[in-house]
This record gives structure tokens, sequence and C-alpha cells, in this order.
């Protein structure tokens, strides 16, 4: 018996990997293995013999078992340890310089649009880009026969034969986003509606699709001083130029009454615009105080609340602050493009930490 221990413990010592640990374990105590043939012996034993010998296999079996448990733990302790030693990686390291995605300037100026806004009480709201032509027309006083249903150059969705339903259209303004807030969260109200919009037209200074950001705000006593206050804190913060002038100039949209557009003071030296000096203007947004027959189609009572609008064009307002003189390249998805006028992605705009960088 003991010459049995010592040749099994010594495989067991030998044993290289699992494979060969559980040769050895079928060879030594398996169902029919050395010590199981010895255990059959003990039936042509005498009773004496027999109670010496059974406890000493059973102690043997024992033995062996703790053998084959502590090596086949030893085992993979150093199988673990071989993969730890080629599978490392140096957390330490610095990470690759290489950008490998950047914000569209759209995407960035429209965050910035939306940070200055907030810190000004206004929240985000949003509306489909395919509506009915009641909320992209008529809600916002624009008829049936209406000049400016003509002058928007709308993309009209297909109708089937006999539908006689309000027709779809691809929203030409982000205005319809005033009804439908309106109708969600009644008055008073303080939102901006950043969103694409669609028009059928092309040119350096056209897509067919761009980008808007309406404004909106309602309460009992809302003038137009709070707009004319409104955008200039807005434009001084946009353009990072304290006190930057702005010229309104009367003007008509079906929506609003009285309407005003609006310009920031430019120059124009040698081909070059620069933004906040000089005698030019430069028209940037739409604006008033919002028509009564739309108060009243967002479900709200004009004889109670009032307010003022504004509608900006983002994508102008991005070529004006990055100087990008082409609309166009915005949407042609060149690289060079992109890499050149992209901003990094982990530089959130905020107005404490600086919009643009
Ligand atoms: N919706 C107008 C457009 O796309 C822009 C606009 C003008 C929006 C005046 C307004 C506003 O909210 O009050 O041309």
């Amino acid at each position: 018996m003991d010459d049995l221990k010592a040749k099994y413990l010594a495989q067991i010592a030998d044993a290289t990997d699992e494979n060969a640990l559980e040769a050895v374990r079928l060879a030594a105590v398996g169902k029919k293995g050395e010590v199981a043939l010895k255990m059959r012996e003990l039936g042509k034993m005498t009773p004496e013999e027999r109670q010496v010998a059974g406890p000493a296999l059973n102690a043997l079996k024992d033995e062996i078992n703790a053998a084959l448990a502590a090596k086949k733990s030893g085992l993979a302790d150093a199988a673990l340890d071989a993969r730890l030693r080629t599978e490392w990686l140096d957390v330490t390291l610095p990470t690759r310089p290489r950008r490998t995605g950047t914000l569209h300037p759209i995407s960035q100026v429209s965050e910035e649009i939306t940070a200055i806004f907030a810190e000004l009480g206004f929240s985000v709201a949003e509306g489909p880009r395919v509506d009915t032509d009641w909320y992209n027309f008529d809600a916002l006083n624009i008829p049936g026969h209406h000049p400016a249903r003509a002058e928007m150059d709308t993309f009209y969705m297909h109708r089937a034969e006999g539908d006689n339903r309000n027709p779809h259209v691809l929203r030409t303004h982000t205005s319809p986003v005033q009804i439908r807030s309106m109708e969600k969260m009644g008055a008073p109200l303080r939102i901006i509606c950043p969103g694409g919009v669609y028009r059928a037209d092309y040119d350096q200074t056209h897509t067919p699709m761009f980008h808007q950001v309406e404004g909106l705000a309602l309460d009992k006593n809302i003038s137009m001083a709070n707009l004319k206050w409104v955008l200039e804190q807005f434009f001084a913060a946009f353009f990072e130029i304290d006190g930057i002038k702005t010229r309104f100039r009367a003007s008509h949209f079906p929506f609003t009454e009285p309407s005003a557009e609006v310009d920031i003071q430019c120059s124009w030296v040698d081909g070059q615009l620069k933004i906040g000096e000089g005698d030019d203007w430069m028209e940037v947004l739409g604006s008033g105080m919002v028509h009564p027959k739309v108060i009243a189609a967002g479900g709200i009572d004009p004889d109670i609340y009032q307010g003022f609008a504004f509608g900006i064009g983002i994508d102008r307002l991005a070529m004006l602050k990055y100087g990008i003189p082409d609309l166009r390249a915005f949407f042609e998805s060149d690289l060079r493009w992109l890499r050149h006028y992209g901003f990094s992605c982990l530089d959130v705009p905020t107005l404490h930490g600086g919009l643009s960088r």
C-alpha cells in the first residue's frame, strides 16, 4: 500500500496539466482504478485482515483525493497566472491624441443656443418634422390663400386619392412647435424649439433642409421690451461680445403683431465680415408679439395671456460665428471640412465654462 501511495503521489506531482491529472485520477481512484480493485479483494480476506486493510485503503483513497484536489487548484492558479502575464494592459498610458469624431458646427451652435436660453429660464420643446398643414400654416394665421404659403416652397407629402384629411407637409419652419407646446403645456410658457426645417430651394445661401430655433414666452404682462432685452442678452452671449448693437426693423409676419426683424452690427472690410463692429447691419431673425389668433389656436385665452416669439436661422448663426462661407458645405459630409470645422464632443458649451473653445 505504501508503494501505491508513493507511485500515485509522484504521478500527481508530475502532472503538468488538467488532462494528465485526470488520467492519474482515473488510474488511481476511478471506478476501475487500482484502489477500487484492491477494495474488491477485501471480500476474500478474513475478518481480521479486513479490519486492518479496509480502513487503510480508505485512508489511502482520501489521501490521493486530497492530493488531486490540491494539485488541481495549483494548476488553475498557474493557468491564471500565465494568462495574466500575457493579457496585460497598462491603464496608465496616455490616451491617443488622434480625434476619432467631432461635433458638427450645427450641433455645436444648437448646444450653445440652448445653454444661453436655459440660463434665461427657457426649456427645450420639440415637434415632428412631418406635420399637418394646420399646424404649419392655419394655426399660425396663414390661411389657405395666404401668399406666405406659396413663398415658403413647401414640400407636400403624397396623399392617397380620396383622402380628404389635412395634408401633411415637411415643416417649413419651427413655428408649429409654438402651437404644439401651447396645447401641451398651457400658459405661462417659456420655451425654445431647435430643429430641422425644409423648403424646396438650393443655392449658396439656401439648402432644402436647414435649421431654426423658435422661441416663445407667454405670460400676463410680457411686452416687446422683454423681447428686446432677451435677444440682446442672447446675441451678447452667443457672439461673446458685450453690448453688441442690435437694430429692430418693423416687418410683417402673419403670426406676430407687431412684428420686427432684427439685425446685428457688423462690418465688411475687404470682403471680410466682422460681427459687433462697423456701420453695417446683418439680418439674423424674425420676431414679434404673438398674434392673438395664434394664442387662441394653441388653446390659450389671448385676453389673459400675451407674449413674444422669434425664429432664428441656426445655420446662418453658425456661418457668422465660425466664418463658414458656404451653407451647402454643412450638408456635404466632406471629412476634411468636418475635421476642420468640427468641435470636440467633450467640450459641452456652458455660459460659465465658455461657449466655444
Ligand atoms: N417662422 C418664420 C420663418 O421661418 C420666422 C419667424 C418670424 C418666427 C417671426 C417667429 C416670429 O416666431 O415671431 O421665416
